[in-house]
């Protein structure tokens, strides 16, 4: 269960989350409704305007081990596809590691950052951001072609609270989820990435490999020439 603080708008819910952890708040929800700050992965942003999308991250201290990091992303973007397939029938991809796609088109990212206690390896706490576009939203002419909302893609109007509400009752369910790491098995199944040529940027390297799975850590094991290869974090794209 989280506690919820609601903004009408925010620099960005994961910073306002991660004051609140760093001050010693666990299982807490903050939302916005707008924000003019909204972080993604790589140092990128993530467009935030009023009235379309539900950005939300919670901070709470997952009891796994820090070197499974990726788990809780992988957790929450099999949660957000739940949500997606229960709300509107529709089955959406997931891109490795963090985004929910629908017809090619981005429609959630995810942005998990924590602080690792390195005299145990476990997590202090963990902050996970959710971004995702709900209803019809004016995207700028440099994200109409990538991004997307659920309410363009599905033809369904989804009341944002009763998403809020499913997702958070997801995401409180994820402890449990870890003993058996079961929600490994869908995010494979909709993982549009495997099987497939892709580009790997990974610091400062670019490179090109075969996505082969998904590891049980929420690892990416790739082939590289004759190397099999794990990812635990980077971006991915498809090749074409
Ligand atoms: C990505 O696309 O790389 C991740 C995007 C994560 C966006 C969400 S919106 C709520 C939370 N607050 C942020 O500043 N970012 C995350």
């Amino acid at each position: 269960m989280f506690l919820i603080e609601r903004h009408e708008v925010i620099s960005s819910t994961n910073d306002r989350a991660k004051a609140l952890a760093s001050e010693g708040k666990r299982n807490i929800c903050v939302i916005a409704d707008r924000q003019t700050g909204g972080r993604g992965r790589m140092g990128r942003s993530f467009y935030s305007p009023s009235g379309c999308g539900l950005y939300l991250s919670v901070a709470f201290a997952p009891k796994v081990h820090g070197e499974d990091s990726a788990l809780l992303t992988t957790y929450a973007a099999v949660a957000v596809w739940e949500c997606i397939r229960e709300l509107t029938g529709m089955t959406a991809d997931i891109k490795w590691v963090n985004d929910v796609y629908l017809h090619g088109k981005k429609v959630c990212g995810i942005l998990a950052e924590s602080k690792i206690d390195y005299t145990t390896g476990m997590f202090d706490y963990a902050v996970l951001g959710i971004g995702i576009n709900v209803k019809k939203t004016p995207f700028p002419d440099e994200l109409a072609a990538i991004a997307s909302d659920l309410e363009t893609e599905t033809g369904v109007c989804i009341d944002r609270e009763e998403l809020t509400a499913l997702l958070l009752q997801k995401l409180s369910d994820m402890e449990a989820a870890f003993e058996t790491r079961a929600f490994m098995q869908t995010y494979r199944a909709n993982c549009l990435v495997l099987g497939k040529e892709i580009e790997v940027i990974r610091g400062g390297e670019r490179f090109a490999a075969h996505a082969l799975d998904v590891t049980d850590r929420g690892e990416l094991l790739i082939r590289v020439g004759d190397e099999t290869r794990v990812l635990q974090s980077g971006e991915v794209s498809v090749r074409i």
